[in-house]
């Protein structure tokens, strides 16, 4: 496949409503992915909430999650109608996923991951990714061996968020995995984890030589940071970040996209923070109950 940039937005649970993504590929990030969906959910009932790709999203990647091969494989022909890559999440570290031996959990089972990958593969005809963790805990990193079993399976690329299962959020991302990946692999591999500003992905793409970066915190604080790794990885500089601007080109598209208050409040509180009054427009914000109202607030706050 071919993108407008090499630089992706992350899954990210709870965040990645429609009108964030593709306000981050309006601002040029060259693909988008949705959050995470369960599988079993999904092949239980189509309509599910968080399968909610749009139209004019292309290119799209749609996330899943599971255990269950039968399940799998129904989910996977569910998104193929819309997806343009199917991704599969066996990295997820949260104690509900992993307890019922899904997410990371997977990282320990190499038999289980290549079933997994062979159910995907052959369900769907659009290309499929796999986003991996380096292994359970500091004395198990299997992640040369699963990115293997995942390549020699047949998914056309592999996304490396290099620290284990055991260090959840914490630590440093050991980039040196991602490199190491890449030179024992022939798909392309998308590097993830660390990246804070347009700097660190001109870094990762120099010290792991990976073919895409992917962001995901830096980007539900900043999206335009798309646009800054461009103008960066162009000329060496990038124009600051107007939050107000974001704010609303986001509002625009959540009247067309419609994504809940619980997305947009979230949202307008990570595009503020740090702005003088941003405490305080916090808590009027979490009392008010409709989009006017949080247009009206945030019209009084940007005067
Ligand atoms: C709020 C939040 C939700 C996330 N949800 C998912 C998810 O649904 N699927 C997934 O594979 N990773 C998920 N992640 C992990 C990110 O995709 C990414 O791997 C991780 O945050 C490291 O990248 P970063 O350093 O750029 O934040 C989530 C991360 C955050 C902060």
């Amino acid at each position: 496949m071919r993108f407008k940039s090499k630089v992706f937005l992350a899954p990210m649970a709870e965040v990645n409503d429609p009108a964030f993504r593709i306000l981050c590929s309006k601002y040029g990030a060259g693909l988008t992915w949705t959050e995470m969906i369960s599988s079993s959910a999904l092949a239980r009932n189509e309509k599910n909430k968080l399968f909610n790709v749009q139209k004019n999203e292309n290119p799209i990647a749609v996330q899943l999650m599971g255990n269950n091969l039968e399940d799998i494989s129904k989910a996977v022909k569910i998104v193929s109608k819309k997806a343009d890559v199917v991704d599969f999440n066996m990295g997820c570290p949260i104690h509900k996923i992993v307890n019922s031996g899904c997410g990371a959990a997977l990282l320990k089972d190499p038999e289980k991951v290549k079933q997994i990958v062979e159910t995907l593969v052959s369900s769907t005809k659009k290309p499929v990714s796999v986003k991996i963790r380096s292994g359970w805990d500091d004395k198990s990193i299997n992640i040369l061996q699963i990115a293997k079993i995942i390549e020699d399976n047949g998914a056309s690329m592999i996304i490396v968020h290099p620290k284990t299962r055991v260090q959840l959020k914490s630590g440093n991302p050991d980039w040196g995995l991602i490199k190491k990946v890449k030179e024992k692999l022939s798909i392309p591999v998308i590097g993830n984890g660390g990246i804070n500003k347009p700097e660190d992905v001109k870094k990762m793409f120099s010290e792991t030589e990976c073919d895409y970066v992917m962001i995901a915190r830096a980007a539900s604080k900043n999206p335009y940071i798309f646009t800054q790794v461009k103008q960066y990885l162009k000329n060496g500089g990038y124009e600051k970040e107007n939050p107000e601007k974001i704010v609303f080109d986001y509002l625009k598209l959540v009247k067309k996209y419609k994504p809940s208050l619980n997305y947009i409040k979230l949202h307008v509180t990570y595009f503020t923070k740090g702005l003088r009054g941003s405490n305080q427009f916090r808590t009027e914000l979490s009392k008010i109950k409709s989009l006017d109202e949080i247009e009206n607030k945030l019209n009084g706050f940007f005067k």
